[in-house]
């Protein structure tokens, strides 16, 4: 890992607008720094990695939240860390941090597929009965990320519990 990274748990020292800058070109999302300053203040954990000792100095690097109930479940969301500081580590140290203060039974993440080798290196694995509602759904829907496909491992799943005999191409709708 980089030499000289402070992981902190609290977001004094985090300027929110340098945040939105490292989502917008890491390349993750282009987002207003107040909703992402509102969406990690009200997050269950949130971890944020630093130069040097965690001090007003340090530069920001990256960030990672998770919201949860504390017992049963949580959910990881926005691991992101500055493109001219990924690949040295800093993103393991975020993910290694933010799984220390979840001490859930389930933890959930979505990631595209070219993501999802960096969370099996933290214990996570494809998840096959996931359900999701999108206030905008129509792109999600266009690239796939969405289907009203039910695949068909799930439908041998369904047959299996209900006894029902859906196809292979079974429609949720
Ligand atoms: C994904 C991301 C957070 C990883 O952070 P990073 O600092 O570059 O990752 P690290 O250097 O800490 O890598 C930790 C380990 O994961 C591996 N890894 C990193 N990215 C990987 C990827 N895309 N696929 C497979 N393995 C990956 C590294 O090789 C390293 O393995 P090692 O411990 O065996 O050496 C970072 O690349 C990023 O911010 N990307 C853009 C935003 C994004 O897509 N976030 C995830 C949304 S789901």
């Amino acid at each position: 890992m980089h030499t000289g990274v402070t992981i902190a748990y609290t977001h004094d020292l985090v300027e929110w607008d340098r945040l939105a800058d490292i989502f917008a070109h890491a390349p993750f999302a282009t987002r207003l720094p107040s909703d992402i300053q509102k969406a990690f203040t009200n997050s269950y954990a949130c971890c944020f990695a630093f130069t040097g000792n965690g001090t007003h100095d340090g530069v920001l690097l990256g960030a990672a939240r998770a919201i949860s109930d504390g017992v049963y479940y949580a959910v990881i969301l926005d691991v992101v860390v500055a493109i001219e500081h990924q690949g040295h580590g800093v993103g393991g140290a975020l993910m290694a941090g933010l799984l220390e203060k979840l001490p859930v039974e389930k933890i959930y993440l979505t990631a595209p597929p070219d993501k999802q080798g960096f969370y099996k290196k933290f214990g996570f694995y494809k998840h096959n009965n996931t359900m999701a509602r999108y206030a905008h759904p129509e792109a999600a829907f266009e690239n796939g990320v969405l289907s009203k496909r039910e695949p068909w491992s799930l439908a041998r799943l369904s047959r299996n519990f209900t006894g029902s005999k859906p196809g292979n191409d079974q429609m949720f709708e």
